[in-house]
């Protein structure tokens, strides 16, 4: 397998514990309408844009609401979700993200940002890692949500890398399947029975180095 010249990072539950924010927003959301969903199906949620989301909420619920309405929704998910991040503080970036990213950066490797937020760059501001990416891309810039691989092959386009250099770290089912459809090596960052599709899984970024990153990805 080849070297790694560049790493791509989700942002929410990857860099930043905002999974749970997500989770709150959508939960209160969806409670208003009468519909209640598990952890369980906030799976599926994780790593899709905010009116896909939306519509797998309203199917669960059995509800069907005009393109209006829906957008009102989801902008009111939204402000409840900007409310909760807006207090968020660098203490709130996960274990290891900080000093995994240094890491990465002193060994001359390359790192993109590849979210489906559109909030991205207001939470990176908020835990003072917005410097710390080479490229940015995120909800405001690609039209296909995970498992699309858009996203992740524009991050390699931006950062001048072909996707077989890349290792993508993710949180999200349809985050991991859009880094295999980009051709990418992918390390799941959560639990295996979830990820199992993921080249590795580790529960977070505190549990990597690019030394045991390079000795599970390239030995084949
Ligand atoms: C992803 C989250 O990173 O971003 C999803 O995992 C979320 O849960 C999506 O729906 C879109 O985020 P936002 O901030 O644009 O609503
Ligand atoms: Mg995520």
């Amino acid at each position: 397998m080849s070297e790694i010249k560049a790493c791509l990072f989700d942002l929410d539950g990857v860099i930043v514990d905002t999974a749970k924010y997500h989770f709150k927003a959508w939960k209160r959301l969806a409670n208003e309408l009468g519909i209640d969903f598990t952890e369980h199906e906030n799976e599926q949620l994780k790593g899709v844009s905010r009116m896909e989301s939306l519509q797998l909420i309203l199917s669960w619920g059995g509800l069907k609401k005009t393109e209006a309405e829906m957008l009102e929704l989801a902008a009111l998910k939204n402000s409840w979700y900007v409310e909760m991040i807006n207090e968020m503080k660098a203490d709130e970036i996960l274990p290891g993200a900080v000093q995994f990213l240094k890491e990465l950066r002193d060994a001359g490797v390359k790192i993109a940002l590849g979210s489906a937020s559109k909030n991205s760059t207001t939470i990176l501001q908020k835990i003072n890692l917005l410097d710390q990416f080479d490229a940015i891309i995120d909800g405001t810039k690609v039209s296909k949500s995970k498992p699309n691989p858009e996203v992740f092959l524009k991050g390699a386009e931006a950062l001048g890398e072909d996707p077989e250099y890349c290792v993508v770290f993710e949180d999200a089912v349809a985050g991991v399947e859009a880094a295999i459809r980009a051709g990418m090596r992918v390390v799941g960052i959560g639990e295996h029975r979830i990820l199992y599709q993921a080249d590795m899984v580790v529960s977070g970024l505190d549990q990597i180095h690019l030394a045991s990153l390079k000795e599970a990805l390239i030995k084949k």
